[in-house]
């Protein structure tokens, strides 16, 4: 299958359901920030809609697409999203976006280093873990994201096909900790699967 061909197909499709779009989001940004391709937003938010999950953590915010998307799933049943971001120039930037697309007050941002944040938070206190922080980090993270998730809680990890999709700007130190964390994960107690859409996207729940 022509996956780019199948990825235009369904962004074609979708195209006047998709609010908030990334691109919209990268172009009022001008910052850099790569963020969740817009069938991966989709795929979260099928999911979300489904489990209808109370707290969610997302480790790495960046300019907000991500973390406003899941807000904006949740928002109905009174879900919240708490976010940890170690860059403070992006904040301001994803605090307007927040308030333009009515999801403040279900966000909280929390300003900080993800390796002193994640050790504080107390065990299976989140319904929903999303890890797109740094790559080369997501090893060392993955016991305190398997700690804090409650049992049957979902994990979804971003761009974790990076070592076979030869990705423009990824580091080799980064395809190696993607790699080491897929590797990882097999030992804890999930239920796992990556899929092809985007750059790679883990989901697993959380068994005991
Ligand atoms: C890929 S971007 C996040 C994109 C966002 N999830 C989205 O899809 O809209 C990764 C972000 O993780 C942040 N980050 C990297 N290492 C971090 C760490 N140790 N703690 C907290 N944030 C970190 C970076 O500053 C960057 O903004």
């Amino acid at each position: 299958m022509d996956l780019e061909k199948a990825t235009d197909y369904i962004a074609e499709i979708y195209k006047e359901t998709d609010l908030p779009a990334a691109e919209d989001y990268m172009a009022r940004s001008g910052l850099e920030g790569p963020i969740i391709e817009d069938e991966i937003a989709r795929l979260f938010k099928v999911l979300l809609k489904l489990m209808q999950p109370k707290r969610i953590l997302e480790i790495g915010m960046n300019i907000g697409f991500s973390t406003a998307s899941m807000a904006l799933a949740v928002k109905e049943f009174g879900g919240r999203v708490t976010t940890i971001e170690s860059d403070p120039d992006v904040v301001e930037f994803a605090k307007r976006s927040f308030e333009r697309e009515s999801v403040a007050d279900s966000i909280e941002i929390i300003i900080g280093d993800a390796f002193e944040v994640l050790p504080e938070i107390e065990s299976g206190s989140y319904d929903v873990v999303f890890q797109d922080s740094t790559k080369r980090g997501y090893p060392k993270m993955l016991p305190d994201c398997f700690r804090i998730l409650r049992k049957g809680g979902l994990l979804l990890v971003d761009d974790t096909l990076w070592p076979v999709m030869r990705v423009l700007g990824a580091s080799d130190e980064s395809n190696k900790g993607i790699d080491e964390f897929n590797r990882a994960l097999l030992q804890y107690n999930l239920e796992s699967t990556i899929l092809p859409i985007g750059e790679g996207c883990t989901i697993a729940v959380k068994l005991s």
